[in-house]
């Protein structure tokens, strides 16, 4: 396959690893534990959360892929939650390669027997189609930047995983949390590590409702915010 990227590895607080973008210079995950932090930020406060308020059918879009992590405990969730059923779609203009996933090892830390197979096919799966990953749980992989994505679905939570507003300022603005606010369902919720004051005022003003929640190890707050009315 073309196209990849070719990030370095690097080593959390928890053991954990997570890759440095070659063109951002950026972690994908917080230094202070990646795994902890994907399962604080997005499953706990996310995806749990949904589902514990009976929501049992889930569209899911990320932004993006990276090194599949959320991914795979996501596929985790619902193996252990077999009355959920996830579509993942996630953006991913840098895929990295099923051999750098390999490196990552994370199914070592997933308590899920199929967690090797499984994380190896969230990376080999073809892009732009529908891949019925396990029974319950499919995942649609695109390289469109998130500003460009338009889609025929609607989604009840997103994993809004960019790198920080420092970093790559035009996806933390008004015109990209408006372009959020068309994707989601009313009542759908989008979770995130940053808890800056601008992001949450521009949050706010783009129609979400803002949570701010207890933070991963070394981060006060997250976000967690919850669209409130139609287009
Ligand atoms: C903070 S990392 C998150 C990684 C990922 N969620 C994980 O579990 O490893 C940010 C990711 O967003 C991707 N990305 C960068 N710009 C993007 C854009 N405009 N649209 C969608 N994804 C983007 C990066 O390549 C990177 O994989």
């Amino acid at each position: 396959m073309d196209n990849f990227i070719n990030p370095q590895l690097k080593e959390t607080s928890d053991k954990s690893f997570t890759l440095v973008h070659p063109i951002y210079n950026q972690t994908y995950h917080s230094i202070n534990g990646a795994l902890t932090e994907s399962v604080c930020v997005f499953i706990s406060a996310g995806l749990n959360y949904l589902v514990e308020k009976n929501n049992h059918k889930i569209n899911i879009l990320e932004l993006g892929l990276g090194s599949g992590l959320n991914a795979a405990l996501t596929l985790m969730f619902v193996q252990q939650n077999p009355n959920t059923t996830v579509n993942y779609y996630s953006l991913e203009p840098y895929p990295i390669s099923t051999e750098i996933a390999e490196k990552l090892e994370y199914w070592k830390m997933l308590d899920d027997v199929n967690s090797k197979s499984n994380f190896l096919k969230i990376h080999s799966s073809p892009f732009d189609q529908q891949n019925q990953i396990t029974e319950f749980f499919t995942l649609e992989k695109s390289r469109t930047n998130f500003l460009e994505y338009h889609s025929k679905e609607q989604y009840n939570l997103v994993y809004y995983d960019a790198f920080s507003p420092q970093s790559q300022p035009e996806l933390w603005t008004l015109e990209a949390f408006a372009h959020l606010n068309t994707l989601m369902i009313t009542g759908g919720i989008m979770v995130t590590y940053c808890a800056k004051g601008e992001v949450k005022r521009n949050l706010k003003q783009c129609g979400f409702l803002v949570e701010s929640l207890p933070g991963p190890p070394g981060k006060r707050e997250m976000i967690r915010a919850t669209k409130q009315k139609d287009n």
